[in-house]
């Protein structure tokens, strides 16, 4: 049942800005910073931000928590009726666009379909769908994809076979190997400097409004990608963007020009991101529980060659966004004033979904802190909707399904060497940490045997 929105007290307000929305700007919410993730995971943040959200929660009876922050009201919603409607409402009334992440993604991305008026998004979230073959379990271009993945899948396991060793800074690297060949073709396979230009802007981005553009940076970044997208091949993002472009064209003749996929590539670079940390956090639970790793390799063995569906591996990856979310917060705001429930918020009220909070919220199901991926084949997890790792409602993840074919192979692959995670008895059993800081996950081989599948295309 839906309640009218509280004012929260200053002490209230106060916890809200120490214990949830503080380390949340702290570790990052455009690219991580390491040192403060670090401190998140020892100190359990997420842990902190549940008891402050758990009593607020419960004092208020489940209405929705208005925050002041200087002129702007900003409305944590708790429950998942609040939460729905506000996702299923995107683009209007409840934009994406909101003021803090167009300030954040102006940086590298300031034509993106996320942080686009509503005229824009008629165009860009059609461009966006057709090029990733949103609600596809397998991409048209999933064949490529797949071959990239196992291509990468056996250089990894090739170098840890050699150093015993995997940690999260050799995977990151090779995973953006990865992204961007998927991406933009074989010509950005070792382009580095596109990634390091992206993140020093994001870098930028995480200070949102805070600090100006860096323009230079932004327009030498937007002429490389532009470049990409121009030679990427067959088989690639990019090559299935300029077909899309073209046919939406086509079927909109004076829109030619709208439909630029160059400008929505830096969002999926930047997305790509999420998928490396979510397999990577995959992998450690996979690698603490043989029961789930019998059943991952069991399962890529039986799958046949290519780009097929492996639905167990793609259920721990979803697993992974559902305990360690990727995207900290879902912000909207409003586009006009919101009734709700005999009260009148005023347009531009920023509305936020704190992922880690509701993910794990133990009072409608017993997921919780454990690892249970069959809550994502038997309906259970789609059934609730404060579930939401890839958001939502008609501005959710364009590219949830082509993240998941990707992660969920590169996860069933490198399973197969059968490694050892470092502290894995923090992961072998349920409950599971509530923050698990991805930048400090070491792999070791291990005694298992190494079931060699790494190298299978
Ligand atoms: C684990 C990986 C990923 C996760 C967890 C994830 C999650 C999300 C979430 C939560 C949103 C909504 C954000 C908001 O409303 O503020 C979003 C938007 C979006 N994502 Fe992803 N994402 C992932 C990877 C990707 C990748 C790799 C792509 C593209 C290749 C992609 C494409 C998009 C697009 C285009 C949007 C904007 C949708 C719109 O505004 O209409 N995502 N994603």
């Amino acid at each position: 049942m839906s309640r009218a929105p509280v004012d929260l007290t200053a002490q209230d307000s106060l916890d809200v800005l120490r214990g949830v929305l503080g380390p949340i700007v702290a570790q990052g919410p455009i690219v991580r910073r390491p040192s403060m993730t670090a401190r998140a995971e020892r100190r359990q943040s997420d842990r902190r931000s549940a008891v402050v959200l758990d009593a607020l929660r419960e004092r208020c009876d489940g209405a929705p928590l208005v925050l002041r922050l200087g002129p702007r009201r900003l409305v944590i919603l708790t429950e998942p009726d609040d939460v729905a409607r506000v996702l299923d409402g995107s683009p209007e009334p409840f934009t994406p666009a909101s003021r803090e992440k167009v300030a954040a993604l102006r940086q590298f991305q300031p034509d993106g379909v996320i942080v686009s008026s509503a005229a824009e998004r008629r165009r860009r979230r059609p461009l966006n769908e057709r090029t990733l073959a949103s609600g596809q379990t397998v991409h048209p271009a999933g064949e490529s994809v797949v071959e990239q993945v196992a291509r990468i899948a056996a250089e990894i396991t090739g170098t840890v076979r050699m150093s015993g060793l995997l940690d999260a800074d050799m995977f990151a690297a090779a995973h953006w190997r990865l992204v961007r060949t998927v991406t933009l073709g074989e010509a950005a396979h070792n382009d580095e400097r596109l990634t390091a230009r992206l993140n020093a802007l994001r870098r930028a981005g995480n200070w949102s409004y805070l600090r100006p553009v860096r323009r230079r940076l932004r327009a030498a970044f937007a002429e490389q990608v532009r470049e990409h997208v121009e030679r990427a091949e067959p088989g690639t993002l990019a090559a299935a963007g300029r077909e899309a472009a073209a046919a939406l064209a086509a079927q909109e003749p004076d829109a030619e020009g709208l439909f630029d996929v160059a400008s929505q590539v830096p969002h999926w670079l930047f997305a790509f991101d999420a998928a490396g940390i979510a397999t990577l956090r995959a992998l450690a639970v996979v690698a603490a529980r043989p029961r789930v790793s019998e059943r991952v390799l069991d399962e890529l063995a039986s799958a046949g060659h290519g780009a097929t569906v492996l639905p167990y591996a793609r259920a721990c990856v979803l697993e992974s966004v559902r305990l360690w979310p990727t995207t900290l917060v879902v912000l909207r705001d409003s586009t006009e004033p919101t009734s709700w429930d005999g009260r009148t918020l005023p347009a531009g009220t920023g509305f936020a979904v704190v992922s880690s909070y509701s993910h794990r919220d133990r009072s409608r199901h017993d997921l919780g802190d454990r690892f249970v991926p069959e809550a994502w084949l038997d309906g259970r997890a789609d059934a609730d909707r404060a579930l939401v790792p890839f958001s939502a409602g008609p501005a959710a993840c364009a590219g949830r399904d082509v993240v998941l074919l990707t992660a969920s192979h590169l996860l069933a692959r490198i399973a197969g060497l059968g490694l050892d995670v470092d502290r894995g008895e923090h992961l072998a059993h349920d409950p599971l940490p509530r923050t698990v800081d991805h930048h400090g996950l070491r792999f070791r081989l291990g005694a298992r045997a190494d079931r060699s599948l790494g190298t299978a295309v």
